[in-house]
């Protein structure tokens, strides 16, 4: 784990930002990956066929506001995080707010649902999108605000449980991301993350290709490093859980992300020898 210059992760920040602006402005690309096909060129045909992949409830995702899946998700926090009626649930990079509006539904109208986005145009969207589900359900539980997860817009000890879905891997500095959750999360909390991470080194060249981060590849850490960082965060009861079903989806779609990654692989290894998605619970102590 080599440390960033503040310079050099201003630099990774404003990359990500300017990726997720475009997808935001022109509608959603392929899965967590700004390539240049439009969703329905991978991962069951649509992103509610890629959100249905990953474990998300059809009759769900029907209720949710139009637009609020976006086809950038990696995994399922949402059902990891087993939410009751009452909580406070803070998502990390809520993107047009799909594990946002559903975490609203299952805390209910005695609990919050609130979204952290650095992307304006994501922020937006996901602001439209809750016009929207306030109409639909009557439930006015749902915030987003516009922040940096390295520096969460939230007081200290707020929040019940935090979720994220494929984002952690973008930022430049993961380990003050684990620093802040620890901190905004009530004592007993809990965190219910899903993200990629890598299972060997990634080639130089992979690693430096702006569609690679923003596609949720480069950036991200390897599993050992990833314990390390949220157990020197203060965490107990860490569950670190490979649940590849979006690689292999990935894998098998060879979306155009995946099929320019392949071709800086030595020939007998392929991204999904490299990347896997995965799960992270964890808990602050009570
Ligand atoms: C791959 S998308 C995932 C969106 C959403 N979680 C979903 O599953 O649909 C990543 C999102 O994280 C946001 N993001 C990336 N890095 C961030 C950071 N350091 N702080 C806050 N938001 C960030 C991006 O703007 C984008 O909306």
């Amino acid at each position: 784990m080599t440390e960033k210059t503040l310079q050099e992760q201003e630099a990774i920040r404003e990359k990500v930002r300017a990726g997720y602006s475009e997808i935001a402005e022109t509608g959603a690309l392929s899965c967590c990956s700004p390539a240049t096909e439009p969703v329905s060129a991978c991962c069951g045909g649509s992103a509610d066929g890629l959100a249905q992949e990953l474990g998300y409830d059809a009759v769900d995702l029907a209720a949710l506001p139009e637009g609020a899946n976006v086809g950038l998700s990696c995994g399922n926090p949402t059902a990891l995080a087993s939410l009751s009626e009452g909580e406070t649930v803070v998502d990390l990079g809520s993107g047009g707010g799909l594990d946002v509006f559903l975490a609203a539904h299952k805390v209910g109208p005695t609990g919050r649902a609130i979204g952290v986005d650095m992307t304006p145009s994501m922020l937006t969207k996901a602001r439209r999108n809750t016009v929207n589900f306030v109409q639909q359900t009557g439930l006015d539980n749902v915030e987003f605000r516009l922040g940096e997860i390295e520096h969460l817009p939230l007081p200290d000890n707020s929040a019940d449980v935090i979720t994220s879905n494929c984002v952690i891997n973008l930022s430049p500095d993961k380990p003050q991301v684990y620093r802040e959750v620890f901190r905004v999360l009530k004592p007993g909390g809990r965190l219910a993350i899903s993200d990629l991470a890598l299972l060997r080194p990634l080639p130089k060249t992979v690693e430096e290709m702006v569609a690679a981060l923003v596609g949720c590849v480069a950036g991200a850490s390897r599993m050992d490093d990833l314990r390390v960082m949220v157990t020197e965060a203060g965490f107990t009861d860490i569950e670190l859980t490979p649940e590849p079903v979006f690689t292999e989806a990935q894998q098998a779609s060879q979306g155009g992300l995946w099929n320019e990654i392949a071709r800086h692989l030595p020939a007998d290894l392929k991204p999904s020898d490299y990347v896997t998605s995965l799960n992270i619970t964890a808990k602050k102590p009570a």
